[in-house]
């Protein structure tokens, strides 16, 4: 499969949530690396493992951070927070029990890149820029 790619179409004009976003593709095109590598099971857990890690500190860091901007939002976008950090941990608990990486993990990531950064981040960036 293809990697996931940053473009400027992603860019919702909050500097350190665009480093966030980027840093959560970097971490998803390493996965996909080491996973299309055949790499070893430790080394892609550790890659899936910072993943999830980084994505959880992303989601609290953006919810303090629309908290702090008063986002009239906030509560139903937390609770999208929690439903793909829910998926994110299935997808990651599926693995440690499997040993193997399914496709579907990807085509998450990929919707889930897709509907989060450049669909419901853009709506407190556009109450940040009001
Ligand atoms: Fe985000
Ligand atoms: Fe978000």
């Amino acid at each position: 499969m293809s990697g996931f790619e940053w473009t400027t179409q992603l860019s919702i004009g909050i500097e350190p949530m665009d480093k966030d976003h980027q840093k959560i593709i970097a971490l998803m095109n390493e996965l996909d690396r080491v996973h299309s590598a055949d790499a070893p099971f430790g080394q892609v857990d550790r890659a899936f493992r910072q993943l999830v890690d980084f994505t959880r500190k992303h989601f609290s860091d953006e919810e303090a951070y629309m908290e702090a901007i008063e986002f009239e939002q906030l509560k139903s976008h937390k609770q999208i927070h929690a439903r793909l950090l829910n998926s994110l941990d299935e997808h990651y608990a599926d693995f440690k029990q499997s040993m193997t990486l399914n496709d579907q993990v990807f085509s998450f990531l990929r919707f889930w890149l897709k509907s989060h950064i450049c669909g419901i981040d853009r709506k407190y960036a556009a109450h940040a820029h009001a």
